[in-house]
């Protein structure tokens, strides 16, 4: 059996620090043997750094993947071509830097193929069907001997994600959703094997609306104006999904939501 730790949207210092401090206990406590974080606003808010990076793997993060804001530190174009643990939308331009998926060695030098999709209802208007791509990635898989597959579908409509966990049911390990940042509670195993949830929620401050300060976005919902929007401080937790599979078949047994609160508070 091998223990998959997914993480929702590390979001600025507040989340990171939170990994920093949970994360090392949590992994060992649980029996932990892969870490997927989705880190799109982990730096100060917005997309992702070399040092963000280094930090989170240094808390034991596997593989980090990414969202809209992929592209919104300029380093991000670099970084995901040199950094193999690093994904971004695949779905996008095939012209971009980096990659969409990747196959990876757990424990025991297991496979572990991961993918990172957005979709495309109430998101910018700049990537291809998810649906197809992940058929394309997983042709390309068939041909290669991996069991473990999990799929970050980056994504704002519920109906997209839930559809995209039937489309994959049976063929892939996990399917988790991200970008929401509030953690959803329909986790389950699909009928075929597939552990499932519509958003892990988000590593960050919950005393907030999605990780910015509850006053700045008041402030821009109330005024009609554009607002600069910090990243909150307060009640910092980390949120995801604990999923067993049996790495033989890759069929997931169980799906567990997880929240741990970040209580050191001095970051
Ligand atoms: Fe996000
Ligand atoms: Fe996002």
């Amino acid at each position: 059996m091998m223990k998959l730790l997914l993480l929702g949207d590390v979001v600025g210092r507040p989340g990171r620090h939170a990994l920093s401090q949970i994360l090392p206990s949590f992994r060992r406590n649980h029996g932990i043997d892969f870490c997927i974080a989705n880190a799109e606003n982990a730096a100060g808010g917005r997309g992702i750094t070399r040092g963000v990076c280094k930090e989170l793997r240094a808390a034991g993060v596997d593989v980090i993947t990414l969202g809209d804001h992929a592209w919104d530190q300029d380093e991000a174009q670099d970084l995901v071509t040199t950094e193999a643990d690093v994904l971004r939308p695949g779905n996008g331009q095939r012209s971009l830097p980096g990659r969409g998926w990747n196959v990876y060695r757990g424990p025991g030098g297991t496979a572990i193929a991961v993918v990172n999709v957005i979709g495309r209802v109430f998101m910018p208007p700049l990537y291809g069907c998810p649906f197809e791509y992940m058929d394309e990635v997983l042709h390309e898989l068939s041909e290669a001997d991996v069991r473990v597959i999990v799929v970050d579908i980056h994504a704002e409509a519920t109906s997209e994600k839930i559809a995209m966990g039937y489309h994959l049911n049976g063929r892939v390990s996990a399917v988790f959703g991200t970008h929401t940042h509030v953690q959803t509670a329909d986790e389950k195993v699909l009928s075929n094997g597939t552990a499932y949830i519509t958003d892990l929620g988000m590593c960050g401050p919950m005393d907030s609306v999605l990780g910015r300060e509850v006053d700045a976005v008041l402030r821009k919902f109330l005024s009609g104006l554009p607002t600069r929007m910090p990243v909150a401080k307060e009640d910092v937790r980390v949120q995801g999904a604990i999923v067993e599979l049996n790495e033989r078949t890759g069929r997931a047994e169980t799906i567990r939501r997880v929240q741990e609160r970040d209580l050191t508070g001095s970051w």
